[in-house]
């Protein structure tokens, strides 16, 4: 049974058919951080789950993986690294591709954000098929950087992404599933 908090949290979430497209179920967050106690829970959980785990930096996804990772590193007091959308970082960048559940996309990362030895903690609103998580993987490693954890707020665990995270050697770790 779900404990108070996580109960708090998923009743927060909202939940829109056929956004941005038919047949997709959109998993909305704005009401979660539009709820104090639900939003601190979250992060709560999060920081507890990696405190004393030897993680060197923070990164989040653009655009939701920057709500909750910002806070997380914070917490965490290491450095926060944004991984963006091509075109919107300043500085000299990497670029990789990668499929989404609804799309296809770029992300894109300053090669100075991560050194070798890094431990990466990624952290990003939803899991859905892992293509995100995936892209950023490659990019850190690219940089020398490992990847051990990735931390959600919900999984889709139909859509697979968990085993395609194990599979790349990273351990994921969710709050709450939708189905
Ligand atoms: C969504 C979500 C995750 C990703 C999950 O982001 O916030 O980052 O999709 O899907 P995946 O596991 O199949 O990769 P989106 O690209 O819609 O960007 P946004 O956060 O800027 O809305
Ligand atoms: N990103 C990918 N799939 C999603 C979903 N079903 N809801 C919200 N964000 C998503």
């Amino acid at each position: 049974k779900m404990n108070k908090q996580l109960e708090l949290i998923k009743s927060s979430i909202k939940s829109i058919p056929n956004y941005p497209k038919e047949g997709i179920i959109f998993r909305d967050i704005t009401s979660l951080v539009e709820t104090p106690a639900a939003f601190k829970a979250t992060i709560d959980l999060i920081v507890a789950q990696y405190k004393d785990k030897g993680i060197t930096k923070v990164i989040g996804t653009e655009s939701r993986g920057f709500i909750f990772g910002a806070p997380v590193a914070l917490a965490l007091d290491i450095p926060f690294v944004l991984v963006r959308k091509p075109g919107k970082l300043p500085r000299e960048t990497i670029a990789q591709s990668y499929q989404l559940e609804y799309g296809q996309d770029t992300l894109e990362i300053h090669t100075d954000s991560i050194q070798s030895g890094d431990n990466v903690l990624i952290i990003d609103d939803l899991l859905a098929t892992g293509g995100t998580v995936e892209a950023t993987v490659k990019l850190v490693e690219r940089l020398g950087g490992e990847v051990k954890n990735a931390a959600f707020v919900i999984n889709l665990p139909e859509l697979g992404g968990k085993q395609r995270l194990r599979n790349l050697g990273v351990t994921p770790f969710s709050l709450v599933n939708f189905e």
